[in-house]
C-alpha cells in the first residue's frame, strides 16, 4: 500500500520559496513526500519533520534516509513546535508548511479504526500516547457532549438521533467496534426515514460522524490556530507559512487567521478610533485558496478537497 500521496506538490515547491541554506518545518511530515520534494528541489536545505504518529515517523525515516544528515524529525504534536524548536536552539524558520489531517495511511488502515468502511476497535488516535480513543468518547460522554461534536466538528443534521441512540445502545453493552456505531447510525437513520424526518444519505452521515469523532479524539481543530500563530512568530521576515487544508472547519479558521494577522487594526468597525493596536504580521499571498489541477485530482481523487493558502511575514518578530 502507498502510504500517502502528496498533494499540490508542485504549487508547495513554488509557493515555499526554497532558499539555500534554508531552514524549514514540515509540521505534518507524513510519509515525507512533501520533504522529499522540498529536498530534491534545493540543495543544502534542512527540514525539522514532525508527526505525532509514530508509524509516520518510522515511515518518513526510510523515505528521506538519503538526506538524513538535512533533516532533523521529532515525534510530537505540532502544538509543541515552539518549545521543540527552542530545544534544538532554533530561533527562527525560513518556511512552514502544515498539511493537517490525516494521511491515506491512516484513514485506510482499518487498525486505526478511523473508517466505518472497515471492522476495528473505535480507536482513532494518531498518536497512541493519547490517552483518550473514540471508544471512550462514544461510551463516556455525555449524550449532549455527542450532540455537541457531531454537530460542531461533522456539521450534521441529525446529530441529536444519532448521539440518543448511542446513549441508548450503549446502556444494553459498550460500543467498542467501528461496524457497531456504524450499525447504530444506520438504524437511527432509517428510523427517522420511516418518520418521513430525514432524507439523508447513509454514508455521508456516517462520514461525518466518524470525522467528528476523530477531531474529538485527536484535538484537532482547537489546537489549529495558536499552532499556526506559533508559526507565524518563528518565521523570519519574507518567510512563508503553507497550510493545506482538507475541510471547511480546517479551512475556515486558517483563513479567518490569515485574515486576522494580514490587517493592522482589528476593532469593531463602529470604533471611532483603533483601541486594539494590532499591527499586521503577514501579508497574503493567494487571495483565493489555490486548489488542485484537474489532472492531480483525475490521478489522485483524495486531492479533491485540498485548499492551499499562504501568509508571507512582513513585520515584528
Ligand atoms: C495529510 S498527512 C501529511 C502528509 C505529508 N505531507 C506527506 O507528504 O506525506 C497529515 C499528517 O499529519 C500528522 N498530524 C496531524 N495532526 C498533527 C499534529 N497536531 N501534530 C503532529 N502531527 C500531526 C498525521 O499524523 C499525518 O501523518
Amino acid at each position: 500500500m502507498t502510504y500517502h500521496i502528496p498533494v499540490l506538490v508542485d504549487e508547495v515547491l513554488e509557493f515555499m520559496n526554497l532558499k539555500e541554506n534554508g531552514l524549514y518545518v514540515d509540521a505534518t511530515l507524513g510519509g515525507g513526500g512533501h520533504s522529499f520534494a522540498m529536498l530534491s528541489k534545493q540543495e543544502n536545505i534542512r527540514i525539522i519533520g514532525f508527526d505525532q504518529d509514530q508509524d509516520a515517523i518510522n515511515y518518513a525515516q526510510q523515505r528521506l534516509n538519503k538526506y538524513h544528515d538535512q533533516v532533523k524529525i521529532i515525534k510530537d504534536n505540532f502544538k509543541n513546535m515552539r518549545t521543540r524548536l527552542a530545544l534544538e536552539k532554533i530561533g527562527y524558520i525560513d518556511g512552514a508548511l502544515f498539511d493537517i489531517g490525516v494521511s491515506n495511511y491512516q484513514i485506510s488502515n482499518p487498525e486505526k479504526g478511523f473508517t466505518f468502511m472497515a471492522d476495528a476497535y473505535l480507536d482513532m488516535r494518531m498518536d497512541k500516547d493519547n490517552p483518550l480513543n473514540a471508544e471512550t468518547v462514544i461510551n463516556e460522554y455525555s449524550e449532549d457532549q455527542l450532540r455537541d461534536i457531531f454537530y460542531q466538528y461533522g456539521e450534521e443534521k441529525c446529530s441529536a438521533h444519532i448521539a440518543k441512540s448511542i446513549v441508548h445502545h450503549r446502556q444494553n453493552e459498550r460500543i467498542e467496534r467501528t461496524s457497531q456505531l456504524s450499525t447504530i447510525i444506520e438504524n437511527s437513520l432509517m428510523y427517522l426515514q420511516r418518520k418521513h424526518k430525514v432524507d439523508s444519505n447513509f454514508i455521508k452521515t456516517k462520514a461525518r460522524i466518524f470525522q467528528a469523532l476523530r477531531i474529538e479524539v485527536n484535538d484537532e481543530l482547537r489546537i489549529l490556530e495558536q499552532s499556526l500563530l506559533d508559526a507565524i512568530y518563528t518565521l523570519k521576515i519574507g518567510g512563508r507559512l503553507l497550510v493545506i487544508s482538507w475541510h471547511s472547519l480546517e479551512d475556515r479558521i486558517v483563513k479567518n487567521l490569515f485574515q486576522k494577522e494580514s490587517t493592522d487594526c482589528i476593532c469593531d468597525k463602529n470604533l471611532p478610533m483603533c483601541i486594539c493596536e494590532h499591527k499586521a504580521m503577514v501579508k497574503i499571498v493567494n487571495r483565493k485558496a489555490i486548489v488542485p489541477q484537474e489532472a492531480e485530482i483525475r490521478d489522485n481523487s483524495n486531492a479533491r478537497s485540498a485548499k492551499l493558502r499562504v501568509v508571507e511575514k512582513i513585520g515584528r518578530i
